[in-house]
């Protein structure tokens, strides 16, 4: 009996020489004086397989023969280092059983397609090797992320997807019917992390969100997801520090465990590995002014767009925390800075090589005087806010936390041109199939 195995294990060189199994996918086919050349993917990785005409069955050679492309099969046989072959492993098969044979004509045979073609087949496209690349880097910083908290003591409360108010402005809320009342699809699960501080002293979330977002940007989705830690007894100053700390976990984790995938990026990794801390700060005055310096007609007041964060970004080697935003530019629940009630203690934290903003974080409004006559301030109705008004009658704390976008994240780590590739099934303004 030979031993079922993954094509990474063979990639990484541990078994050179063994007889093994794989179960996989035909991701293309040559054949040449009387050998086919395979490319086979087990969801591990990709490796050649070859079938020798002069080596197997005639059963075996006609089963080869046949294979189309994306055929499901199971494989037996010997692995060889071979220098010419990609990954510099091969399978040199002995038996190849056909579990099913796929139809002619696999849509995405051609190497050349335009990006509409390839988003309306997104359920095919995910399985080319750039595309796992990508899928695997996304589930990696995911688990960082979450080992990350999860190892420093954060309990895990999930938050509502069906909510009864606005959490980021009430522009780009979701409504859905909901037995006779309205209900909003969640923008941010940050108002439930407050009440479970409470409970639990440091916690998070993470989950998908949503935000009608009229923008049809390259770094903008309907639908995304977002790790939202939130802190009870922290300062504005303590929470970049663990902003710092878990954004350079994730990206030194993903550096040491998915150096193949970013290989298949052809991704540069120098810029990653200078992410440490601590990363650049400047205040939102300063980046108001070194934008108006290099000729952008921004006026202080303004919230920053895409364009402006790329050029900050720019300047900077490594992440760098923008903070201390207009009061009226940013959300209800920031805390004004006691030096200047102008501005709140937040900050956004651009990702280099012109990324922009991967983090939205603040220090929270903690008294309950304050808070009621923001959410008077910014229009909202009080009713649907009682039960977060009650978290500053009952033993409220300075606290803080932030929300940090996964495919935003992703979309930077295996520098993407746009964000419908950083998930599996995008969501935008003009899409929503498949
Ligand atoms: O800056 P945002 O809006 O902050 C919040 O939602 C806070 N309530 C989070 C918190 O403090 N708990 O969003 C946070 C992050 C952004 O920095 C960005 O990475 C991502 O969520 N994001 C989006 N990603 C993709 N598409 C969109 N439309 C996004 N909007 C925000
Ligand atoms: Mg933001």
């Amino acid at each position: 009996m030979c031993k079922l195995v993954s094509v990474s294990d063979i990639l990484d060189g541990k078994l050179t020489e063994k007889e093994v199994e794989i179960k996989g996918w035909l991701v293309t086919k040559r054949s040449s004086g009387g050998v086919q050349f395979l490319i086979i993917r087990d969801g591990t990785g990709f490796i050649q397989a070859t079938v020798h005409k002069n080596e197997v069955s005639e059963a075996t050679f006609k089963a080869a023969d046949e294979l189309t492309q994306e055929s499901s099969l199971i494989i037996r046989g010997v692995v060889k280092e071979d220098k010419r072959a990609p990954g510099g492993y091969e399978i040199r098969v002995k038996d190849l059983q056909i579990i099913h044979l796929a139809e002619q004509d696999y849509p995405l045979a051609k190497k050349e397609h335009g990006i509409d073609f390839l988003m309306k087949h997104r359920q095919l496209w995910i399985r080319s090797p750039r595309q796992t690349a990508i899928l695997r880097i996304r589930a990696e910083v995911i688990k960082a992320c979450r080992d990350f908290l999860d190892s420093r003591g954060f309990v895990l409360t999930d938050a509502p997807i069906f909510t009864p108010a606005a959490v980021e402005g009430t522009t780009t809320l979701f409504e859905v019917p909901y037995f006779g009342e309205k209900a909003y699809l969640t923008q941010s699960g940050q108002l439930y992390v407050e009440a479970t501080i409470a409970a639990f002293g440091k916690v998070y979330c993470f989950g998908p969100t949503f935000r009608a977002e009229k923008s049809k940007t390259p770094r903008h989705l309907t639908e995304f997801w977002m790790v939202e830690p939130e802190m009870a007894f922290c300062d504005f100053e303590e929470n970049l520090k663990v902003q710092e700390e878990m954004v350079t976990y994730i990206v030194k984790t993903v550096l040491e465990r998915r150096r193949r995938e970013l290989e298949t990026l052809k991704r540069d990794v120098k810029p990653l590995q200078k992410v440490e801390p601590p990363f650049e700060r400047i205040s939102y005055t300063e980046a108001i002014d070194m934008l108006q310096k290099a000729g952008f007609p921004i006026q202080w007041g303004e919230d920053l767009g895409a364009p402006h964060e790329r050029y900050i970004s720019l300047q900077f080697e490594k992440p760098v925390f923008v903070h201390r935003y207009p009061a009226k530019a940013k959300a209800f629940y920031m805390q004004p800075d006691p030096e200047n009630p102008e501005v709140v203690l937040c900050a956004d934290l651009m990702a280099p090589e012109g990324y922009g903003e991967i983090i939205g974080g603040s220090q929270r409004i903690h008294d309950l005087k304050l808070l009621e006559k923001r959410i008077e301030e910014f229009g909202l109705p009080r009713q649907a806010y009682e039960w977060y008004l009650d978290l500053r009658r009952y033993g409220s704390v300075p606290h803080s936390g932030f929300g940090l976008g996964i495919e935003r994240t992703v979309m930077w780590i295996c520098k993407l041109k746009h964000i419908r590739e950083a998930i599996p099934f995008p969501r935008t303004i003009t899409r929503i199939y498949p």
